[in-house]
């Protein structure tokens, strides 16, 4: 392996050399990209490296994918593949095929590459022959424009693979890397939005597959969309200890809430494979589907599925387009039948342990890169539907309006009143509508919501109870009715000590720290639903811009996460030699 350092030092010759292998007997590749050195990250590259593919001229994307050889066909037959496509071959079990199944593949082959004109080409990491098989019979059906954009993007994908072999790179920087490619699939054009089973969130499900498999983890998406990659360890019989977090994100979200807790993992564990580590446990790497509540006002459901607590009627839920929950993920091939065989079983469980921006200033300003976390606070969330009356906007006298929107305004104003003062506890409304509503007309309906949150479950629930009374003291005096709907309660969930003991560990002896900083989390995570199967452990790392968080602005230094990364690896290298 060489590093990207310096890769992107070598004389061009060189350069163009070492990548040989990632582009099959194609130097042209890389020639194309030497003077856009140097590069920041592995993954940079490797998109500078596809750009150069995407703006090559026909002939020459044919003649790329021709390059290829076919899967268990003729060339590796005579063993005249090259070591790269040799070794993938091989993965996947296509060295030891049944004389039925070489049969089938070489009828499949020959059809295909009489319709295309060009060999079948396929990322084959992550499949089986029988996968193999299927995808090819699936993709004789496409046309042949759509065909060749697929086998581009496979290339792409092997190109990616290849490159995660032969080159290494600082883990904070790779790990920054990885958070902004994911961003780059989102609903909106500016910004990050990555809702519930959109066509960016599988996207995205998709790109985190790849770096599972990159990091040579086995992995499967199951019934909700959760992405599981396993490292299965020496002799670990079923033993299993849970990290990860979601690849949701809210609306015009940051880049780290949420993905930095798997991509991180995946980083660390890409580095101790390569360095021939075994853990005496299996790991088990979990992109949860959905974390935020952003489509269907109910969170949790990525980790409520992994825990047996995902509830079925759910399913009923519609999001704001009138789509039922159950209608989504059959649309996305997903069985929702079979979202309770996602639940994990508890007997195999170590822990759950999730990394995640802090979401908050704590740690700036005390000047750590990491923290320990304590607890996770607890909250009430629901919609109160305030219903008034409407009226013409010019001829109703202010006395003798019953003004929804009015209403509400004093609600936001109760909310912050009662939440402000009291330490740990916070109150939000964070959407207020006036459905339908227009400039000339008096409000007469009006829907907002209500978060309560606190590290103490009583002060949480004393604020809940007077704040709803104010609503209907507020909705009494204005003429108004009002509907509440509850849409969370969680009670505040607290860290295992000895997992926080771990992590204070691990962060003195990874980072140098004598004194790790301990702290509650205001937000919540997929780790407070993990607790009530496991026991449950978190580290922060440090958010920058002032702890800005659900903002385009949230951030986080390469440093940091590396120093992070260092952490965590400790935290799975003691843990393994307990
Ligand atoms: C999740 O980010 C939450 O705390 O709302
Ligand atoms: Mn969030
Ligand atoms: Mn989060």
């Amino acid at each position: 392996m060489i590093s990207l350092e310096k890769l992107n030092a070598l004389p061009a010759q060189q350069f163009v050399t070492t990548l040989a292998g990632v582009f099959e007997s194609s130097p042209w590749v890389a020639e194309r990209v030497v003077s856009a050195r140097p590069f920041a990250s592995v993954l940079h590259l490797h998109e500078t490296l596809c750009a150069a593919v995407g703006s090559a001229t026909l002939d020459e994307q044919l003649a790329l994918i021709r390059a290829h050889p076919e899967l268990a066909g003729r060339a590796a037959i005579r063993g005249a593949l090259t070591p790269e496509s040799a070794r993938e071959q091989e993965g996947a079990g296509l060295a030891a095929c049944s004389p039925l199944e070489f049969a089938r593949l070489q009828e499949l082959n020959t059809e295909y590459s009489q319709k295309f004109g060009f060999p079948f080409v396929l990322a084959v990491k992550g499949h089986t022959r029988a996968s193999v098989l299927e995808a090819l019979a699936q993709r004789l059906g496409h046309g042949p424009e759509e065909e060749r954009a697929t086998a581009l993007r496979e290339i792409g994908r092997i190109a990616r693979f290849r490159l995660a072999e032969l080159l290494t790179e600082p883990l904070g920087v790779r790990i920054i890397a990885m958070a902004r490619h994911l961003a780059r699939f989102s609903e909106d054009s500016e910004g990050l939005t990555c809702s519930y089973l959109t066509s960016a969130h599988r996207a995205a499900a998709a790109e985190v597959r790849d770096f599972m498999l990159s990091a040579g983890l086995e992995v499967s998406i199951d019934a909700v969309g959760n992405v599981v990659g396993r490292w299965g360890g020496a002799d670990s019989g079923e033993a299993t200890l849970v990290t990860g977090s979601h690849y949701d994100t809210v609306v015009n979200a940051g880049q780290f809430d949420g993905r930095l807790g798997i991509v991180l993992p995946l980083a660390v564990v890409a580095d101790l494979r390569r360095a021939g580590v075994r853990l005496p446990f299996t790991l088990s790497i979990v992109a949860f589907a959905e974390e935020e509540g952003v489509r269907f006002k109910l969170p949790f459901l990525g980790s409520r599925a992994l825990t047996g607590t995902f509830d079925i009627t759910a399913l009923d839920s519609v999001d704001g387009g009138g789509t039922s929950l159950r209608q989504a993920l059959t649309d996305c091939g997903h069985d929702p039948a079979a979202i309770p065989s996602a639940a994990l079983d508890p007997r195999t469980l170590l822990g759950f342990v999730e990394v995640h921006i802090e979401q908050g200033p704590v740690l700036l300003a005390a000047g750590m890169p990491v923290g320990v976390v304590t607890s996770i606070a607890g909250s009430i969330r629901g919609v109160v539907t305030i219903i008034g009356s409407s009226g013409h906007a010019g001829t109703v006298p202010m006395g003798a309006r019953r003004d929804a929107a009015a209403a509400a305004a004093e609600i936001v104003l109760a909310v912050e009143r009662r939440c402000s003062g009291t330490p740990g506890l916070v109150g939000t409304v964070g959407e207020l509508q006036v459905p339908g509503g227009a400039m000339n007309v008096i409000p007469g309906h009006c829907v907002l919501s209500i978060d309560i949150r606190a590290d103490r479950d009583e002060a949480r629930k004393a604020a809940f109870v007077e704040i709803m009374a104010e609503v209907e003291r507020i909705s009494a005096a204005r003429g108004v009715t009002f509907e509440w709907r509850k849409v969370l309660e969680t009670a505040s969930v607290p860290c295992s000590a000895r997992l926080q003991r771990r992590w204070a560990e691990s962060i003195t002896r990874a980072a140098g720290i004598a004194e790790p900083r301990h702290l509650p989390s205001g937000a919540g995570h997929d780790a407070m639903v993990m607790a009530g199967m496991t026991e449950m452990g978190m580290l922060f790392v440090r958010c920058g811009n002032g702890g800005i968080s659900h903002h385009p602005a949230e951030s986080v230094t390469a440093e940091d996460a590396d120093v992070a990364a260092r952490v965590f690896a400790d935290f799975l290298l003691s843990y393994a030699a307990r």
